[in-house]
């Protein structure tokens, strides 16, 4: 199985486009250190050729274009894409608005809980991805299913579970206190390769590492797992939001309930941070952060990362 991570930062990319915090500021300035990112993305392939994209970012177009194993196929004829699916891990902007980019009359399937589904069956600018041509297909959780799209079976399945998190920014109930979350808002997958025995986890966006998911990710070859912030409160201490990582559904990497602590008792072969916020010291290479985290065990996920197992 191979494994590429087409986008390592959480919404808004690294630079975000209208952000002077001090990481975006010396990423723009080419300080050395500091990587540009795109936004949220993995793609993964049994045998090289067909591939699934797990989320698909507002910048997919440029990370296909950065991208060989994405290109379209010279040999395969005038119209061709590699990317047969796409699953789905929640409604946020940074991972389903990338599917607008794969237009022009190209099949593939689209994954997703039934409350992912019902956010793109409620925007009619999803319409573009003809139903006959681009099936939109329910992911029930806990029950693996086999990936396939434009009549290819990936070799790969898929197993899906909901994890503690929140709905989407712009469905937010305000008039409720979870802004009317529900089962199936935020799910992570294990992606397994049934005739190799291999799998790995990828959870973009997590609340909590609970006893449950702490279970099932205990042993783990591999988790791509939520990088967002380093400390739950540094947007808020960086004077640009407003809101703590506990607010917007995302753990923070480091304090006592953090990632770094829940998953130390784990076992997991290797854990990679993904869906990186530009706000995270750990952005910067040199920074005390990133030697911690790295410290602890942990990768910091770089756009074309490539992961073989
Ligand atoms: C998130 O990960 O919390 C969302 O992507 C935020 C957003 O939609 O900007
Ligand atoms: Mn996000
Ligand atoms: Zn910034």
């Amino acid at each position: 199985m191979i494994i590429k991570v087409l986008g390592s930062a959480a919404g808004g990319g690294f630079p975000q486009w209208n952000c002077n915090c001090r990481n975006c500021a010396a990423v723009r300035a080419g300080v050395p250190g500091f990587r540009a990112r795109t936004q949220s993305s993995l793609a993964v392939s049994r045998d090289g050729v067909n591939w699934a994209l797990l989320n698909a970012s507002p910048d997919l177009r440029q990370q296909i274009n950065d991208t060989p194993q994405l290109h379209a196929d010279p040999k395969l004829g005038l119209r061709h894409s590699p990317i047969k699916a796409a699953v789905l891990t929640n409604g946020d902007v940074d991972h389903i608005i990338g599917l607008i980019n794969l237009r022009e009359a190209q099949p593939f399937s689209i994954y997703a809980s039934d409350r992912v589904l019902a956010t793109l069956h409620a925007n009619s600018v999803f319409q573009v991805l003809a139903d006959g041509l681009v099936p939109r297909i329910e992911i029930a959780l806990d029950k693996p299913f086999e990936l396939e799209g434009a009549g290819v079976d990936l070799g790969l399945t898929v197993e899906a579970f909901a994890v503690p998190g929140k709905v989407a920014l712009y469905l937010e109930d305000a008039s409720s206190a979870d802004f009317g979350s529900q089962e199936g808002d935020t799910i992570g997958l294990k992606i397994t390769d049934p005739v190799e025995k291999k799998s790995f986890f990828y959870i973009p966006g997590c609340a909590t590492v609970d006893e449950k998911l702490g279970a099932r990710l205990k042993g783990a070859s591999i988790v791509f797992f939520d990088g967002t912030l380093f400390t739950d409160d540094e947007m808020l201490e960086q004077g640009l939001l407003n809101k703590t990582g506990a607010r917007m559904g995302h753990t923070s990497m480091s304090g006592a309930s953090g990632s770094i602590a829940a998953f130390s008792k784990l076992g997991v072969g290797r854990l990679i941070y993904v869906h990186i916020n530009n706000s995270n010291p750990v952005l910067d290479e040199n920074s005390p952060a990133r030697k911690s985290v790295e410290g602890a065990g942990w990768e910091v996920g770089y756009d074309g990362m490539e992961v073989r197992l």
